[in-house]
């Protein structure tokens, strides 16, 4: 769809967000507290998940076939992809689609890391599609001088992260576990001492809900983990207060769809941010 073949935006609608499952689940946590007098509609792309581990033209394809639908079916003032994977392969390319709509990405939080980090050395975990993309390149490129990345890709953690909420029990924690403490494990030394890693990025939003198993992973290391929902949240209100388009709903109603089993979005939601699907 052309972006002249979309109706006007309008303060009264919903704020799109999308990921490839639950993962976005933590930014749509920070949407919420950001902006307490908003709709939004979260829709879990659970149907053709893990995207991380796809290639780039899958996952282009289904970021432009979440928007559209968001579009089409809930004629979103904004859109929030809340998957690294997603911003990364796709964000260009819609911001060309769909010209008038307002679009806020996450992408690995690099640069607060490398200004705040003591040792100069930070690690970045994400999935294979975001640190293998041009986009994450250019990143690292901008802030090379200001020092050092371990990046990681984590095969499978997603899909673990979704497992714990499907499956949940000791067997599917441990599976977590596991695999954090072999990717955490072959990055390197972590610290406060020179030449240790310091700071440590979650570059896939479903990592933010693997922290306890990150920090057990991490063991008695000093090590600061950054996540990316706080800033994707304001820059969202400033991008809606700049258009005119910032609703004043009362009750931040959220609406939950999923392409996959929406009993597990609504666990998760429930579980996680203590939220109930608002249905239609
Ligand atoms: N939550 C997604 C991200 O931030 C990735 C999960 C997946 O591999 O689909 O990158």
């Amino acid at each position: 769809m052309t972006p002249s073949s979309h109706p006007p935006l309008s303060a009264d609608a919903p704020i799109g967000v999308f990921d490839s499952g639950i993962g976005g689940l933590s930014v749509l946590r920070a949407l919420r507290a950001e902006l307490p007098g908003e709709r939004f509609v979260y829709l879990a792309d659970s149907g053709y998940a893990p995207y991380g581990e796809r290639g780039e033209a899958y996952t282009i394809e289904r970021a432009r076939a979440v928007t559209d639908e968001l579009r089409k079916r809930h004629r979103i003032k904004a859109l929030v992809i809340a998957c690294n994977t997603a911003t990364t392969a796709a964000i260009d390319l819609l911001r060309i689609d769909h010209s008038d709509l307002p679009l806020v990405g996450v992408e690995p939080a690099v640069k607060p890391a490398l200004s705040s980090s003591r040792t100069g050395r930070v690690g970045v975990i994400g999935t294979r599609g975001t640190l293998a993309s041009a986009r994450f390149a250019r990143l690292l490129d901008a802030w090379s001088e200001s020092g050092s990345v371990v990046a990681q890709a984590c095969d499978g953690l997603a899909s673990a992260i979704e497992d714990e909420i499907a499956l949940p029990g000791p067997a599917s924690t441990a599976a977590t576990t596991a695999l954090c403490v072999r990717y955490i494990g072959a990055m390197g030394d972590f610290g406060a001492s020179a030449g240790q890693i310091d700071t440590l990025v979650l570059g896939c939003t479903h990592y933010v809900f693997a922290a306890p198993a990150i920090r057990q992973a991490l063991g008695d290391a000093d090590v600061r983990l950054i996540e990316t929902g706080d800033p994707v949240a304001r820059q969202t209100r400033r991008l809606l207060a700049l258009r005119g388009l910032l609703g004043d709903a009362g009750g931040a109603a959220v609406l939950l769809q999923s392409t996959g089993d929406p009993a597990l979005l609504e666990a998760a939601a429930k579980h996680w941010l203590g939220l109930v699907n608002s249905h239609p």
